[in-house]
């Protein structure tokens, strides 16, 4: 396993982290599988963990508790999510402070996540929405700088809004602000435009997520896919959605080198830009967190063909179903 310096916060971070949405939030949980996985990411070096309030209402961070309890020699990072007051994803523009991030409700929700991690220090604490409209209102700043000095939090970071890459910006200018995570892959490469140079000047840790577009990106959708009404990914792959997302996927399969797969391709493609620390892949499965954490360890893809896949770059405009 690879290790990248987490911008400002000193940390050495694995580069392959592990997200931890689908485990509390998706259908086709297999909670002893789930503990198997994060123990093996852990035993091949995985040392950070992405939760959020959100998912399950605290059952990702609780299953995330349970591994750092397991663990009690390892330096294993934590970074969690406050939700928005309003639980509504993600933020629009016409929403304040008040209606997302009062000072009460991120008190609150550190508060909640503090219990469900089981850990007397929060490493990361993350607003779950943003706009960067919000960047000035000094509350949220001194509510963060308040939990820092009171030593519930370490550091403190925005989740931004999916294909919104620049919403962040100002708030970023701000310094309260010590990471991002943001949406980057093969089909998600805006990121690279004006966020990751900030990063990179300000010293701010940088967390890929989403490395396969919710699973097109694995190269294993088709026309044919479908979940179950109660999984969150019946609602974004919607027809327009699938239809589109295999025709790019499909459109990718001749370049991925031989002998590897295009998850790996799509891992391998995130991990050569140097703005990026970690990236988070969602695993639930033994045989993902092997092939996901494998990635870390290859050489880097090839000049030309790192070329390719930036003329596979898709620009996307947040919609109805893209949440
Ligand atoms: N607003 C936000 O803050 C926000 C939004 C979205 C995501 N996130 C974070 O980002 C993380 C990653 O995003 P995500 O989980 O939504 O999507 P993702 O990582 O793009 O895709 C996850 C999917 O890929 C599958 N997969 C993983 N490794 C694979 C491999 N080697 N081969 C084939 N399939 C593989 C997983 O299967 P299994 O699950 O069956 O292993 C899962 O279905 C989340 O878990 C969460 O921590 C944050």
């Amino acid at each position: 396993m690879q290790y990248r310096t987490f911008g400002r916060t000193g940390w050495e971070v694995s580069d392959i982290g592990y997200g931890m949405w689908g485990l509390a939030g998706w259908t086709g949980n297999d909670r002893a599988e789930i503990d198997q996985s994060l123990d093996l990411a852990v035993a091949l070096g995985c040392n950070f963990f992405d939760t959020a309030w959100g998912y399950g209402e605290g059952l990702s961070e609780e299953i995330l508790g349970a591994l750092i309890g397991r663990n009690p020699d390892k330096r294993l990072y934590a970074a969690t999510k406050i939700p928005p007051k309003n639980f509504t994803w993600p933020s629009r523009r016409e929403f304040t402070l008040d209606d997302c991030f009062p000072p009460d409700h991120i008190r609150e929700y550190t508060e909640k996540s503090l219990r469900n991690l089981g850990v007397d220090t929060i490493d990361l604490q993350q607003f779950h929405v943003w706009e960067d409209s919000w960047a000035g209102d000094d509350r949220w700043q001194r509510t963060i700088e308040d939990l820092k000095k009171e030593g519930k939090i370490r550091a403190a970071g925005i989740s931004i809004n999916r294909w919104e890459p620049n919403n962040a910006l100002d708030t970023l200018r701000t310094g309260h602000i010590d990471a991002v995570q943001v949406i980057y892959n093969i089909f998600d490469q805006a990121p690279e435009d004006q966020l990751f140079p900030l990063c990179q000047a300000l010293n701010i840790g940088v967390i890929a997520r989403v490395p396969f577009d919710e699973g097109t990106l694995t190269g294993t959708f088709t026309m044919e896919t479908t979940f179950p009404k109660e999984d969150w990914r019946s609602t974004y792959f919607v027809e327009e959605n699938l239809r589109s997302s295999v025709a790019h996927a499909d459109a990718l399969k001749p370049l991925v080198p031989e002998g590897t797969t295009m998850a790996d391709m799509a891992l391998r493609f995130i991990l050569h830009h140097p703005g990026v620390h970690t990236t988070i892949p969602g695993m639930r499965k033994l045989k993902n967190v092997r092939a996901n954490i494998a990635a870390s360890d290859e050489k880097p893809l090839s000049e030309a063909l790192l070329k390719e896949l930036k003329g596979h770059r898709w620009d996307r405009i947040p919609t109805s179903w893209s949440q």
